[in-house]
């Protein structure tokens, strides 16, 4: 099993004036000033359907980008056809095959997309350049490296043998199609769901979000060009409701890799459960949901980086990573000090449009998520038990803007502390600094979800405690860091309780639930 040494892809600084940024200003302003028709992809061709949607950047919500183009019942059927009929040569082709089509993928975006990826992203999602960056380009990079890698490490796991029975196993695909339904905060996520489930030799019907469709466009621009053959993966668009109806109710569909919200997450399995006898193989069921990221800091932190680790934390991509930090626990102690820094990092922080890549904050995804964190900043303004210490501001007349904003609550159970927004709000809760132990109990009480968070502490035993009470509370537990940032091959990523499935993206346990191994015994 020789394939090239997985490397995470070096993250471009985008400095003023360096070709990087040049390019991607170029790219991103061709985008804008062009108007783009996406058509679905189905069996290696451009399907239109004259029923189409328009988009628009989040941060420019009145200029029109594009449409894209919408499915009928009888798209989603096609598209599990042709999967089904793709999958006849592509679970035979040599495993070296398909490694190779998925490193010339990375290879494409590490060079020539790499600009063009980064553009739609900043267009599509509101991603500032750096942002992009480390989606879009290096994240996605490395998921297709990487996974070359997992997937020869699973192929090697091999059962011991004797003179008289050769045992072997062969890691084969799912019987049937997969379906892979993507989110619109990460690039990466969005290219890493279908492509790792179709490196494992399966086929593919991919749902991206409606909030991403520009930049899933050229994902698929370049899996096409890397070589995937026609009906490997097949992209639809539109209706959530009636594709996954349509996807469910196929005695095929033999796997689903979510990410997104808990409550669809949710649906998706009941309705899996509802139709089990219908399957003829159990589906495999694989998500990454919600999330209530935590930061508690220990009275032996320093303040600037619990400061640090808050700000970044929770306001890069304004708050939309699934890891954004969205509560924190701060001991008496440090609170003076932290407050002042936080205000200070969080007042810096430039707000506008990813095009002048001097802006931190850009908008948030949608009007439905502008109304929500705009109704929470204005209870907030009102409730006695909650004080906004830093932002609170609001405007979507040109785009969706919410001012970075902290809230500091007297109830640790406060609406804002429990509930998960998915946008640049951040709530703290000062705590007694000589009630640590009772605080990170009760941050695991209060932790519906469970998929990152972060201690900061220079007292080792500190550490020790916060990594044994929380166990259960996070997927990725950062000592000293803010929790976002996870690297494929470094951090695999994910979480437990309403966070998902925990099969971490980014790992050999992830690709495993996309095969089905077969156990042969031969004798002489
Ligand atoms: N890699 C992403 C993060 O950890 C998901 O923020």
């Amino acid at each position: 099993f020789n394939v090239p040494v997985a490397v995470n892809e070096p993250v471009k600084g985008y400095a003023p004036n360096s070709p990087e940024r040049e390019a991607v200003i170029k790219a991103y302003k061709e985008m804008y000033n062009s108007t783009i028709d996406v058509p679905m992809y189905i069996n290696g061709k451009d399907v239109t359907t004259g029923n189409t949607r328009t988009m628009s950047p989040p941060h420019d919500h009145k200029h029109i980008v594009g449409t894209y183009h919408l499915a009928e019942k009888s798209h989603v059927e096609e598209a599990i056809a042709t999967a089904l009929e793709a999958r006849k040569s592509w679970s035979q082709m040599p495993w070296e095959q398909r490694a190779g089509i998925f490193l010339k993928a990375a290879e494409l975006i590490a060079g020539p997309y790499r600009a063009k990826i980064n553009a739609a992203t900043m267009m599509a999602q509101s991603k500032t350049v750096h942002q992009a960056e480390i989606d879009a380009a290096c994240e996605l990079i490395d998921f297709l490296r990487f996974n070359v890698q997992f997937m020869t490490d699973i192929y090697m796991e091999q059962p011991e043998s004797t003179s008289d029975a050769w045992n072997r196993v062969e890691y084969r695909p799912l019987e049937g199609f997969t379906y892979a339904v993507t989110p619109f905060n990460f690039t990466a996520i969005a290219g890493n769901l279908p492509s790792c489930m179709a490196l494992m030799g399966n086929v593919v019907v991919w749902k991206p979000s409606n909030n991403q469709i520009y930049s899933a466009k050229v994902i698929m621009d370049v899996f096409k060009e890397a070589g995937v053959p026609d009906g490997v993966i097949n992209v639809v668009f539109g209706n959530a409701g009636m594709i996954t109806d349509t996807i469910m109710a196929d005695p095929n569909f033999a796997g689903l890799h979510y990410t997104g919200s808990t409550p669809v997450f949710q649906s998706l399995w009941k309705q899996i459960a509802n139709n089990i006898e219908n399957y003829r193989t159990y589906p495999r069921i694989v998500g990454e949901t919600g999330g209530k990221d935590f930061i508690v800091a220990h009275k032996s932190a320093v303040a600037e980086q619990v400061a640090t680790a808050i700000s970044r934390g929770a306001f890069e991509f304004q708050g939309q990573k699934c890891s954004a930090a969205s509560r924190a626990y701060v001991p008496t102690n440090l609170w003076e000090d932290v407050k002042n820094h936080v205000i200070k990092d969080v007042k810096s922080f430039k707000m506008g449009s990813p095009e002048d890549t001097n802006n931190f904050i850009t908008a948030v995804i949608n009007e439905g998520s502008f109304d929500k964190l705009a109704t929470y900043i204005e209870a907030a303004k009102k409730d006695a038990d909650a004080e906004i210490i830093v932002g609170g501001g609001y405007d979507k007349s040109k785009g969706y803007f919410i001012e970075p904003t902290i809230i500091v609550t007297s109830n640790p159970k406060y609406s804002t502390m429990c509930t998960e927004l998915f946008g640049p709000v951040m709530t703290i809760f000062v705590y007694d600094e000589n009630k640590f132990s009772e605080t990170l109990k009760l941050v695991d009480e209060t932790s519906e979800y469970a998929l990152t968070g972060a201690v900061l502490s220079t007292c080792r035993y500190a550490i020790e405690e916060a990594t044994r009470v929380l166990e259960n509370a996070a997927g990725n537990f950062y000592v000293n860091d803010k929790p976002t940032g996870a690297v494929v091959g470094q951090q695999p990523f994910g979480g437990a309780r309403a966070s998902g499935t925990n099969d971490k993206a980014g790992s050999a346990q992830n690709l495993m639930r996309w095969v089905s191994p077969r156990m042969i015994k031969e004798t002489f």
